[in-house]
């Protein structure tokens, strides 16, 4: 896709939003020529994009999220090769539903499993061949479990931190290798962290996955630092409870916490990763967020606050 034409889909976005009648009382709309000007920064055109875990769930949503920004190129990574063949078909179906005549994004479906280094070596090198150089990394693929620490086995703890710190760190070092080698200097490496990084769940036991999380971000921090100056930025999206549908299951259960989790939550919903998420990630990603790095952005409807 051109430039124009993924500048064209970003006003249309930014058109349709102003007309949203749920707007009415909102600030003044800024001017089109403005807006164009605001827009560009989160343009994601000409950028290669890639999202471990995004054969569902939130990693899908980032897809999403860049293909509406302009991303033509990207790939989706996950040890379930079905699912993920079948996300990058609902992404670009979605997406000519929602840009009728728009070129429909290159998005391609990687089987990975994350805690293999040579497996994550082998398939960055294979994106790389296929899409060219990678710009946006996004460390969606974790696993939580709820187990009381009293009785948490060896192996299930190492389980966690295999997937969440291991493979993500493996993913995040292979990308940041490629960009340098390939000198990309304005390379962006989110690592999806969650509030959990910095407080701890009520009321359901998951010492394993809190503590997973706490190292992301201090990870993020520590890579931020280290990669600054070869022109890569490395930042943590951290969200609260977001309702996908692996949540739906855990809702029709007797006795679930949802409401426990709404009650302390300021703004006293979930978040719904299609409306709450895209935004922030796209913001990461792109331009818009340039001098910004080792950062966490919680975004949690202010649970953490409490
Ligand atoms: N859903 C939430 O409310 C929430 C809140 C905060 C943080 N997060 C974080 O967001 C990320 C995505 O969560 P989600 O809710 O979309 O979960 P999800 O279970 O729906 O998706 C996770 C994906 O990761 C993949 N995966 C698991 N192990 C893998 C491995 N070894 N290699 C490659 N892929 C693997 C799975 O196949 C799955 O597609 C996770 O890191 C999670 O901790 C989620």
């Amino acid at each position: 896709m051109s430039e124009a034409a993924a500048r064209r889909i970003i006003q249309s976005i930014s058109d349709s939003s102003m007309t949203d009648s749920s707007s009415a009382t909102s600030a003044p709309t800024p001017s089109a020529t403005t807006s164009n000007i605001l827009m560009q920064d989160f343009s994601l055109a000409g950028r290669t994009c890639i999202v471990t875990g995004a054969a569902r769930g939130l990693g899908r949503e980032f897809l999403h999220a860049f293909a509406n920004s302009g991303a033509t190129k990207m790939a989706c990574l996950d040890i379930n090769k079905d699912q993920s063949t079948e996300s990058c078909e609902i992404i670009k179906s979605t997406f000519a539903s929602e840009h009728p005549g728009a070129p429909i994004p290159d998005v391609r479906p990687y089987a990975v499993d994350v805690t293999s280094e040579e497996a994550v070596t082998t398939t960055i090198n294979q994106i790389i061949s296929d899409l060219g150089p990678i710009h946006v990394l996004v460390a969606a693929a974790g696993i939580c479990q709820n187990i009381p620490c009293l009785t948490y086995s060896a192996s299930d703890f190492r389980k966690v931190f295999d997937i969440n710190v291991n493979g993500l760190f493996f993913c995040g070092q292979a990308v940041a290798k490629s960009m340098v080698e390939n000198n990309v200097t304005d390379g962006s490496i989110i690592f999806i962290s969650s509030m959990s990084a910095g407080i701890v769940n009520k009321p359901q036991p998951q010492a394993a996955y809190n503590a997973s999380k706490a190292a992301v971000t201090h990870l993020a921090r520590s890579m931020a630092c280290e990669l600054a100056t070869n022109g890569i930025r490395v930042n943590c999206l951290a969200p609260g409870y977001m309702h996908t549908a692996l949540l739906d299951k855990v809702l029709e259960l007797p006795g679930n916490p949802s409401d426990i989790w709404i009650e302390n939550t300021p703004m006293k919903r979930l978040g719904e990763p299609e409306k709450d998420l895209r935004g922030p990630v796209v913001f990461l990603a792109s331009n818009a967020s340039r001098f910004m790095t080792g950062h966490e952005l919680v975004v949690d409807g202010g649970y953490s606050c409490w």
